[in-house]
């Protein structure tokens, strides 16, 4: 559900940088071969067990020295590179199982190959270049393309191919699918309860006070009388609770004003000052509306039950593609969507967009819950 925050893009590296780069690529040269030798020396000791121990150990340190790579190749591009990895399920052996039968392991194995021979090469020119002063014009003119295409290469190696990704992706789908559905169906057992003992309960007391009252009408009209009014009492609670459930399955303010206007509302609703800082085009399509807008309502029920803060504030925001919300407090913190029902449902609701949702609420506060949905504004 949380996730690192997305790295930005930033320029490609100029002269001085790439050459920076490709000195640290020289200094490298050397943990890069003897992770290469280890790797190798623990898979062929797999045979007798101490093998294994020792990949448990080289892996991850294989992982880090590629990942910096992976940064420097990010950067002499300017063009961030995600993580790769398959998640880890944790525990030392299934683990080690995950990363041995990782795509990205064997690629990272090959590219270690490339980073010992020609990868090395093309740094160790571009450094050569810089310092023989003969060979400045050639510095000059060189080292960015040179360096530019020893970080394409990187690139390749180090990231997810389409097939990769596709994978990825349709796991992903699968996941969020099955969540989703687990959440309709947790909904339905709520409206069901929620019509059972409500209006159901209600509706059949009114119908057996008017029929008692049926049969008084003759012997004793004034019981009947009281009897219907019982009955028109009981029948407008169970108006209300209809009202109720209704407001819970697809809220009447949502149609009417929109999300702002929904947002707005729930703001004022609250003990707590909420600020607000809305910027959305007029309508988004009506189920991205409705799962925001809960996702807001579950926060801010959140922060006044939860929090004891003093201010809340509420940001959304839509740049045309994507819609991205904060709703945070000034609070106690401790926000923990494992412990109970509403942000894992928020989280669920979410998912079924392609929304991501991530919540950074340390001991001391703030408590910040914030949200990504991809999604167009609708006509
Ligand atoms: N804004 C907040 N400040 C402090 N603690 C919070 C905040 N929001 C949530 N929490 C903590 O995180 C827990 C999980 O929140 P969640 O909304 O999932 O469940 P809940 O509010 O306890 O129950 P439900 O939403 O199902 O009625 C809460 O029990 C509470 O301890
Ligand atoms: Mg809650």
């Amino acid at each position: 559900m949380s996730r690192p925050p997305e790295p930005l893009p930033a320029p490609p590296a100029g002269r001085w940088a790439a050459t920076g780069y490709a000195a640290l690529h020289v200094l490298l040269f050397v943990p890069v071969v003897l992770t290469f030798v280890l790797v190798k020396v623990s898979a062929v000791l797999v045979v007798v067990w101490v093998g294994i121990l020792l990949l448990a150990g080289v892996l991850p340190a294989m992982r880090g020295l590629v990942g910096l790579h992976r940064g420097i190749a990010a950067r002499v591009l300017g063009t961030p590179l995600a993580s790769p990895y398959r998640p880890l399920p944790g525990g030392l052996l299934r683990d080690l199982h995950v990363r041995a039968t990782d795509p990205m392991t064997w690629r990272e194995l090959l590219w270690m190959l490339w980073a010992m021979t020609f990868g090395f090469v093309a740094s160790l020119l571009a450094v050569v270049l810089f310092l023989g002063v003969v060979t400045w014009p050639l510095w000059w003119y060189g080292v960015g393309p040179l360096m530019r295409a020893r970080a394409t290469v990187d690139r390749a190696v180090l990231t997810v191919g389409r097939t990769e990704r596709l994978e990825k992706r349709v796991r992903a789908l699968t996941e969020s699918r099955a969540v989703v559905v687990d959440h309709s169906a947790a909904e339905l057992r709520r409206i069901e309860r929620d019509l059972h003992d409500g209006p159901q309960a209600r509706l059949a007391a009114v119908s057996l006070s008017l029929g008692l009252a049926d049969d008084l009408f003759e012997t004793d009209p004034e019981a009947a009388r009281r009897l219907v009014n019982e009955a028109r009492g009981t029948s407008s609670a169970a108006l209300g609770e209809l009202r109720d459930v209704v407001r819970g399955i697809h809220p009447p303010v949502l149609a009417d004003r929109g999300l702002t206007g929904a947002v707005s509302a729930l703001a004022i609703d609250m003990a707590v000052p909420v600020e607000l800082a809305l910027d959305l085009p007029d309508r988004l399509p009506a189920p991205v509306e409705s799962a925001v807008y809960f996702a807001v309502a579950e926060c801010l029920a959140n922060t006044a039950k939860h929090a004891a803060a003093d201010q809340s504030w509420v940001s959304l925001r839509h740049d045309g593609r994507v819609l991205r919300a904060e709703v945070g407090d000034d609070g106690r913190g401790g926000a923990d969507p494992r412990s109970g029902s509403g942000l894992p449902g928020v989280a669920a609701r979410l998912a079924a967009f392609d929304g991501i949702m991530s919540v950074s609420s340390p001991p001391g506060g703030p408590t910040v819950v914030s949200w990504e949905v991809p999604c167009a504004p609708s006509a």
